[in-house]
């Protein structure tokens, strides 16, 4: 019957079923249940890059581009990425947010080395989850992703379930530390994305930075229909709400266009102040956009009451095999001479922070504390974690599955995730400058 699958036959020759019986292959066309293999290569040089606004800055890039290629696949893809690495020092390439095999990681000096300049390596892993996540160096991280070492991976699910006639990739940058702004997929200036009056658009936004935006769409009701790639739960129509996303966090939104006119992307700092540019503007080409309106929204999205509720396999009820807190603070630190501001967990700095131990198989619960003063994107490699409650509240809405949770001052998150991905796992603040200075430890299976 229809319920058998073949069994990966990686050369459309094997003809046996997971039923255990052979079936005569009727027709030259691969069954559609086999993994076809997605190649690409990806390799870093420094090129000049005009941002726009009379301004260029010298990146680093992976094939000429920052934001490098997107690359997109098919849930249950075979994904095989060659990195040649041209620049003057070691690279590497982290899929941020993928549970890929610990292998694949790409994390300098602990799961491969940094590949030296005129060296390759290849990436391999099978795309299991659909949705948005990115990629970016893991060596030197807070200055190679600044440089422009990141890109967009896609892995459109096996089943579509909506329709998007328009799918489009808004990824904020901050060129700060070379002299530049923030961009907009390449520009600091207007990005437009094409849409036609009724078409369903897919905006699938990313923020490279260390440091939270806001962000929101005058002209449109939308929703959010994912959070760092997991789909939430009937997510409702919001108007007049700002989305905060943090360093290394992905949003969906979804809207259809209006009858007329068009939609502005706005871009306003952490603390809801609307930046002049970037923006973007949705709509046909040559219309005319909707003004700036002049003061937005001031109340933040909350993902703990959004969307409706749904049976999940982690919940505050599960039976956890370990509880552990991360208290995130800041301390003054005393080096060569200088002094320079730590980020602390538990008191403690990289590598000084002691490994949540784990065994394959249990149910691990996170509280996490911010008493610091700062946000704090906090990220899990290799893992997906389900958001238990937030400030002390279980979540009322929609299942939430992250893997970097935009931790506020003085807030507190519990999160929990099955221990089901043997290796060695960072587990650090995505202000990667927080990172280098002490924000980061490690998730270790036996
Ligand atoms: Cu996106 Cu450890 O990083
Ligand atoms: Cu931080």
């Amino acid at each position: 019957g229809s319920a058998c699958t073949m069994t990966m036959p990686m050369d459309h020759t094997d003809t046996s079923t997971s039923c255990g019986q052979s079936t005569p292959v009727t027709s030259l066309q691969a069954p559609q249940t086999a993994p076809s293999v997605k190649q690409f290569t990806l390799t870093t040089r420094v090129v000049k890059l005009n941002i726009g606004a009379g301004k260029t800055v010298d990146a680093w890039t992976y094939n000429g581009t920052a934001p490098g290629p997107t690359l997109r696949v098919r849930q249950g893809d075979l994904v095989v990425v060659k990195l040649v690495n041209t620049l003057p020092e070691g690279v590497t390439i982290h899929w941020h947010g993928v549970r890929v095999p610990n292998v694949a990681d790409g994390v300098a000096g602990i799961t491969q080395n940094a590949v030296k300049p005129g060296q390759s390596y290849t990436y391999r892993f099978l795309a299991t989850d659909p949705g948005t996540y990115w990629y970016h160096s893991h060596e030197q991280s807070d200055e190679q992703v600044a440089r422009g070492l990141f890109g967009m991976l896609i892995v459109d699910p096996a089943q579509p379930t909506e329709r998007d006639d328009v799918d489009a990739q808004i990824i904020l940058h901050d060129w700060e530390s070379l002299g530049g702004g923030i961009t907009i997929n390449t520009t600091q200036q207007v990005s437009r994305v094409s849409a036609q009056a009724g078409e369903w658009v897919r905006l699938r936004l990313l923020n490279t930075r260390n440091h939270p935006l806001g962000i929101t769409l005058v002209g449109v009701p939308f929703t959010v229909s994912a959070l760092d790639g997991h789909d939430l739960n009937k997510p409702q129509p919001l108007q007049k709400i700002l989305l905060p996303i943090g360093g290394g966090q992905r949003f969906d939104v979804r809207f259809q266009m209006p009858k007329d006119g068009m939609v502005r992307l706005v871009v306003t700092d952490e603390q809801g102040e609307v930046l002049q540019a970037p923006a973007a503007l949705i709509g046909p080409d040559g219309a005319s956009s909707p003004a700036l309106p002049a003061s937005l929204p001031l109340n933040w999205f909350d993902f703990s009451r959004y969307g409706e509720p749904r049976v999940d396999e982690i919940t505050p009820q599960s039976h956890f095999d370990q509880q552990t807190q991360m208290v995130l603070g800041r301390q003054l630190g005393f080096f060569n001479g200088q002094f320079f501001m730590t980020y602390t967990i538990n008191g403690q700095t990289m590598p000084h922070i002691p490994p949540i131990t784990v065994s394959p198989g249990q149910l691990i619960k996170i509280r996490i504390v911010d008493e610091s003063g700062d946000p704090h994107p906090i990220h899990i490699h290799g893992h997906t974690f389900t958001v238990l409650s937030r400030n002390g509240h279980p979540l009322t809405g929609s299942p939430v599955h992250l893997d970097t949770i935009l931790v506020q001052p003085h807030e507190s998150y519990e999160v929990a995730f099955r221990a089901d991905n043997p290796g060695l796992w960072m587990d650090h603040c995505h202000n990667l400058n927080h990172a280098a200075h002490g924000m980061s430890m490690m998730i270790a299976y036996p």
